[in-house]
């Protein structure tokens, strides 16, 4: 019988050290992982979707993991889960706002595919204060990538992005 897997969705702008530890702990708990790269127009994303899918290649390929895919998908969460098989959606929660959005979405996303359940998954404390937002900011304006905060080959990616 077919493993289980999961989707791990995000717009991953630039995906962090948060992300990848979701993503190992997510694979633990999954034959696989489907990493879906939503392209999120209304985020206007800094990254294209291509940067964004070699920035998490090359971030899973320094990390010890296998059995992971990264798929970028228009639309719906659910829907995407739905058309791929997956059994679950695996989401992290960093704080209470952060569970505040992923209630409602968890709702939304039950109504939309029945089938599937959202596993959210704890972050670990080093990470619970960061986002991409915040590394893009720093980066941007203060030339600065944040101790801890993306992988390398993130990093060289926002340099060269950035020009410093
Ligand atoms: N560690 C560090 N940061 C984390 C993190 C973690 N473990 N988990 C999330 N974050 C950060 C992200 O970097 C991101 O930061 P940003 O807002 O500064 O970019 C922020 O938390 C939001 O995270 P993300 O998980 O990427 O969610 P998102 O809001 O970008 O949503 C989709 C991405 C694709 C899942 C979502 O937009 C979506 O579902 N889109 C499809 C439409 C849809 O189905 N909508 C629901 C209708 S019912």
């Amino acid at each position: 019988m077919r493993q289980a897997f999961a989707v791990y969705p995000g717009t991953f702008d630039p995906v962090t050290n948060g992300h990848l530890d979701i993503l190992v702990r997510a694979r633990r708990l999954f034959g696989s992982i489907v990493v879906g790269i939503g392209r999120n127009p209304g985020k206007k994303p800094v990254f294209s979707i291509d940067q964004r899918v070699i920035m998490l290649q090359e971030a899973l390929d320094q990390v010890d993991i296998d059995k992971v895919d990264i798929v970028p998908f228009d639309g719906l969460t659910a829907d995407f889960a739905r058309e791929i098989g997956a059994r679950a959606i695996v989401r992290a929660l960093r704080s209470m706002t952060d569970f505040e959005s992923e209630f409602a979405l968890d709702i939304a996303n039950a109504r939309l595919a029945p089938e599937l359940e959202t596993v959210l998954l704890i972050a670990r404390p080093e990470y619970t204060h960061l986002s991409s937002t915040l590394v893009r900011e720093a980066a941007e304006q203060g030339r600065r990538i944040i101790p801890g905060s993306v992988p390398p080959c993130v990093e060289h990616h926002l340099r060269e992005h950035y020009g410093f």
